[in-house]
């Protein structure tokens, strides 16, 4: 049985339910693991599932579906476009579809902004295939039925601005790192004000790979609140983040902490104020994924920060 919790409805009238099942398991993309884990999901009542051609495991994530039992349509499912096929989405899109084993998904997302050439390099910002040629093609998959929604991710205001000057149609979503550390008021305020739902990836702030300094699971806040609810601080972050209007897709291979990351809490306004302001305590401020803070030449993906859009400290650190 569906699990009760809250959907969001999309710009196209479509529901999205506001708890899915995120499946990054790394480069390796995960193998049995992952269809396991979305077999145990599904099982538990999730009924969102969220991949990607570039998480490698389009393929488990079909075959877990098939099995278990629940009908394709009931099923959210989401994947998205690669960087190095900008210039080729209709195929792209098809080699999602035959990996997954499904004749549509229910939303279609551009991963990045930036488009990488066939053998993955960087495309300057502003060369041809833009995101917004990109977006274009991906308008036309909204004729062919294979598709119910397109979205973006990691968009910035900024991008969307871009975006939105030339699309015919508004993304449905966007789908960006998001959790208490990085609460993106702006960004949740411009998408609100469009109809674009945000879906927060990183929810719970990858916690294992994070470097050691404390992330908000551990903070003394989280944990009273979490105690409060006779809950645990993953709890707690996720049902803010449904609470405050987002959709979260939380990762799990456990079936304990599935479970529990689909149990959502009636948080008070109290609480919901405390965990707003606590990227305000000093240091939590901060993008908690590598990518905000790995690259030497001050660039993501090819990028400027600046031409991405986001609002750059030393550290990773984002000021807005
Ligand atoms: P595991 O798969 O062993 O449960 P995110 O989705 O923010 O990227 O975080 C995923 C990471 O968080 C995974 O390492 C996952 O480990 C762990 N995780 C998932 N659910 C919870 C939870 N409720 N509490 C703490 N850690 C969790």
């Amino acid at each position: 049985m569906a699990a009760d919790i809250p959907s969001f409805t999309l710009n196209t009238g479509n529901k999205m339910p506001s708890v899915g099942m995120g499946c990054w398991l790394g480069p390796s993309g995960g193998g049995d693991v992952v269809e396991q884990m979305c077999k145990t999901a599904l099982e538990l009542g999730y009924r969102h599932i969220d991949t990607a051609y570039g998480y490698f495991n389009e393929e488990k994530v079909g075959k877990a579906i098939r099995e278990s039992g629940v009908p394709r349509c009931e099923i959210f499912l989401t994947t998205k476009l690669p960087n190095h096929h900008h210039d080729r989405v209709a195929e792209s899109l098809q080699e999602s579809l035959d990996k997954l084993g499904v004749d549509y998904v229910d939303l279609y997302l551009m991963h990045w902004p930036m488009a990488y050439t066939a053998d993955n390099k960087p495309i300057p910002y502003g060369q041809s295939p833009t995101f917004v040629e990109t977006w274009k093609d991906m308008e036309s998959l909204l004729e062919t039925g294979k598709v119910r929604a397109i979205g973006v991710s990691n968009f910035s205001v900024k991008l969307l601005e871009v975006l939105l000057k030339e699309a015919s149609v508004v993304p449905a979503t966007n789908q960006v790192e998001l959790h208490p550390c990085l609460p993106s008021f702006e960004l949740k305020k411009y998408c609100e004000e469009k109809g674009i739902i945000l879906t927060a990836y990183s929810p719970l702030g990858r916690p294992k790979e994070y470097d050691g300094k404390p992330v908000f699971l551990t903070d003394e806040d989280v944990v009273r609140i979490a105690k409060a609810h006779n809950a645990t601080p993953g709890q707690v972050a996720l049902s803010w983040g449904v609470q405050r209007g987002t959709v979260v897709i939380p990762k799990s291979e456990n079936p304990e902490r599935i479970k529990q990351n689909i149990t959502l809490l009636k948080l008070t306004d109290e609480d919901m104020s405390t965990l707003d302001e606590l990227h305000k305590k000093p240091g939590m401020h901060r993008s908690l994924l590598r990518y905000h803070s790995y690259s030497d030449d001050g660039k993501v993906f090819g990028w400027t920060y600046e031409q991405v859009g986001w609002n750059m400290v030393k550290g990773g650190i984002i000021a807005t």
